[in-house]
């Protein structure tokens, strides 16, 4: 990742942005009303990825108790495969712990390659599958990671 990006808590003014990284990452977008409760109170960490001004991507997790679920992430389009998603999972992983919180777990579409491919090398296992759990059909695969997981790298 480049020495310029950094990584920091999202903030009301990061809506408009989060909202064009929902709709260039998704296929069903949340909303900025979906996405502003999630920056208010304790309840959710999101994260964002900024370079020379512009929002690269962002991480959202759930906060429970002892554990957190990552509940959503993207990259832009034209910055994906530089490892941008990469640094914002382990920032995020990284403070949870910090406050806690070792152990996270997520639901993954089983055909997102990409995202399955970065959350195994961070150090997240396959713990079950739930077929049709998309409303489209797709299958959703369960993934969790415990502890402090692989070297950075
Ligand atoms: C998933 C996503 C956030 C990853 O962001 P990113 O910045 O590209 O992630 P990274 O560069 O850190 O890592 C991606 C890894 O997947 C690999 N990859 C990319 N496309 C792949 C594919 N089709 N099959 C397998 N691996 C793939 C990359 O090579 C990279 O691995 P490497 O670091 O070992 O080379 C991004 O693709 C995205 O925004 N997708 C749309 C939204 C989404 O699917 N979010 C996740 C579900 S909530």
């Amino acid at each position: 990742m480049s020495a310029a990006v950094s990584i920091r808590p999202a903030v009301a003014r990061d809506l408009p942005a989060l909202a064009d990284l929902e709709r260039d990452g998704f296929a069903c977008p949340w909303s900025t009303a979906a996405l502003e409760p999630c920056l208010r109170g304790d309840d959710h960490l999101m994260l964002v990825a900024e370079t020379a001004g512009e929002l690269g991507g962002f991480v959202l997790f759930l906060r429970l108790p002892e554990e957190a679920e990552l509940l959503r992430m993207a990259v832009a389009s034209p910055l994906r495969g530089r490892g941008l998603g990469a640094e914002l999972v382990r920032a995020g992983l990284d403070r949870l712990a910090g406050e806690g919180r070792p152990v996270c777990h997520l639901e993954v579409r089983a055909s997102n390659r990409a995202a399955i491919h970065l959350y195994e090398r961070l150090g997240f296992r396959l713990a079950g599958a739930r077929p049709g759990y998309y409303a489209d059909g797709e299958e959703a695969r369960l993934y969790r990671r415990e502890g402090a997981g692989p070297p950075p790298g």
